[in-house]
């Protein structure tokens, strides 16, 4: 089996690399010359754990590579994967599929025998659609099938989450289509992973609803967190003794700062476009998105009510800056909302994150950066975790006390937990737990 890749994103670069470990032939192909130069001397564009010794691996056994040339790479393929970005576009909300077409009229141009066209990056409903119309027209006599095929990588697991999937869905009605997916998928056959094939416009739909659905969860227990502040009750409890239920499930009900990243603020906001423009608003949708905006801004105030009110002329310490831990991904991160606010209150932020600082410090100016942990502190008149990173799960309190000029600790991702922190003698705020 041969496979083509389009885009070396990090969709694109982890379903690549991955199905080379299930003994495909993969070429992973993208049109920035230095990426591609960069991926041959095993440098990765991305930090994902584990995918770079991946890489080494099977591009040493020769099952992996990377290029510029789509056409020879789709020429020799029987899958090509469309993996590309889709962008909110400006200024109307929706995914930009431009980069998506393009690759469309790419692929046919350079299209060799029966291919199977599929559509990796998270597309609305009817892009595939229009996949085979933009193939079809160019190639009136090709032999193809465009197939959907949504990804369900988290940053940080997305190896595991390709290699151990609950589920693949895979939206075509061919038959030889089926066969070409079914075939590349097989070592999920021995460890019985449901593969679920459906309609091509189901199969769109399902990527949408399962992000919008776990951002929903996300916003409605961050609204009972809200609830348990009023009347005493402890969310994390909340949690648990709901997601016992294995009708709700204990995953994806953690409070916190509200979701980021480069899916969930996106793909909500394109299906409830997509839903009001045909006429079936999505309520529900619209309000998780309402929920989650307001919810990032209003972070900032509970860090300023800790500090008394007040952080002019306060410096702030602030541990994680990624939207989420293992990644360096800053899109859509809670602290994008969170510093700059501090900042515009006069206070001056002192900052750490494991990984993401090359990307923040280009979104987050006038930030001091620091080296470390417990540099970060040095000074400071409060510390707040806004990125629930391992490292910082096991501060040193008497240390961390030390360095802070008052014990005030803000925990954005309830890690620590409230009777201990003030045993420790902190003033500790935290989300939807009493003290
Ligand atoms: C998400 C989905 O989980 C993947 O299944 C999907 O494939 C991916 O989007 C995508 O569409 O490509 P990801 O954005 O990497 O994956 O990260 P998540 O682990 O889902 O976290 C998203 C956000 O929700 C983070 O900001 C996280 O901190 C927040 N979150 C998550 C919570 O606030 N509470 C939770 O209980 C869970």
């Amino acid at each position: 089996m041969h496979v083509a890749m389009i885009g070396t994103g990090y969709v694109g670069l982890v379903s690549g690399t991955c199905f080379s470990e299930f003994g495909v032939d993969v070429v992973c192909v993208d049109k920035d010359r230095a990426k591609i130069e960069k991926l041959e001397q095993g440098v990765m564009p991305i930090y994902e754990p584990g995918l770079d010794d991946l890489v080494a691996k099977n591009v040493r056994e020769g099952r992996l590579s990377f290029t510029a040339d789509l056409s020879r790479a789709v020429k020799k393929a029987d899958a090509v994967f469309i993996a590309v970005g889709t962008p909110t576009r400006r200024g109307d909300g929706h995914a930009d599929l431009s980069y998506v077409y393009t690759a469309a009229k790419e692929i046919a141009a350079a299209m060799d025998g029966y291919t199977v066209v599929v559509t990796k990056s998270t597309v609305p409903v009817g892009t595939g659609d229009e996949v085979e119309r933009i193939i079809r027209e160019a190639r009136p006599d090709a032999q193809f099938d465009v197939v959907s095929n949504p990804e369900f990588l988290r940053e940080g697991s997305a190896i595991s989450d390709f290699t151990h999937p609950d589920r693949v869905v895979i939206g075509t009605h061919s038959p030889r289509a089926q066969e070409v997916m079914r075939a590349l998928y097989r070592p999920l056959h021995l460890i019985e992973t449901p593969i679920l094939f459906t309609s091509r416009t189901t199969s769109e739909l399902i990527k949408y609803a399962a992000n919008t659905f776990l951002a929903t969860k996300i916003s409605f227990i961050n609204e009972v967190a809200d609830l348990c502040e009023k009347v005493g009750a402890d969310v994390q409890d909340v949690a648990k003794g709901i997601g016992l239920d294995g009708r709700i499930g204990k995953k994806f009900l953690h409070a916190g700062p509200g979701y980021g990243g480069s899916c969930f603020p996106k793909d909500t906001l394109a299906l409830a476009h997509t839903a009001r423009d045909i006429g079936v608003p999505l309520r529900i949708v619209e309000t998780v998105i309402d929920i989650n905006t307001k919810r990032k801004k209003a972070m900032a105030e509970r860090v300023i009510a800790a500090c008394g009110g007040s952080v002019a002329g306060k410096t702030i310490a602030v541990l994680g800056v990624a939207f989420k831990p293992n990644t360096d991904d800053m899109r859509d991160s809670p602290s994008l909302d969170i510093l700059p606010q501090l900042q515009a209150n006069g206070a001056t932020v002192r900052a750490y994150d494991p990984e993401a600082m090359r990307e923040a410090k280009a979104l987050l100016p006038d930030v001091v950066w620091c080296d470390g942990t417990y540099e970060t502190m040095e000074g400071a008149d409060a510390l707040v975790i806004i990125t629930e990173w391992n490292q910082f799960r096991g501060l040193d309190f008497e240390r961390v006390k030390a360095l802070l000029r008052a014990p005030v600790l803000v925990d954005l991702r309830n890690i620590y937990n409230p009777d201990e922190m003030v045993r420790a003698g902190f003033d500790y705020h935290c989300i939807g737990r009493p003290l």
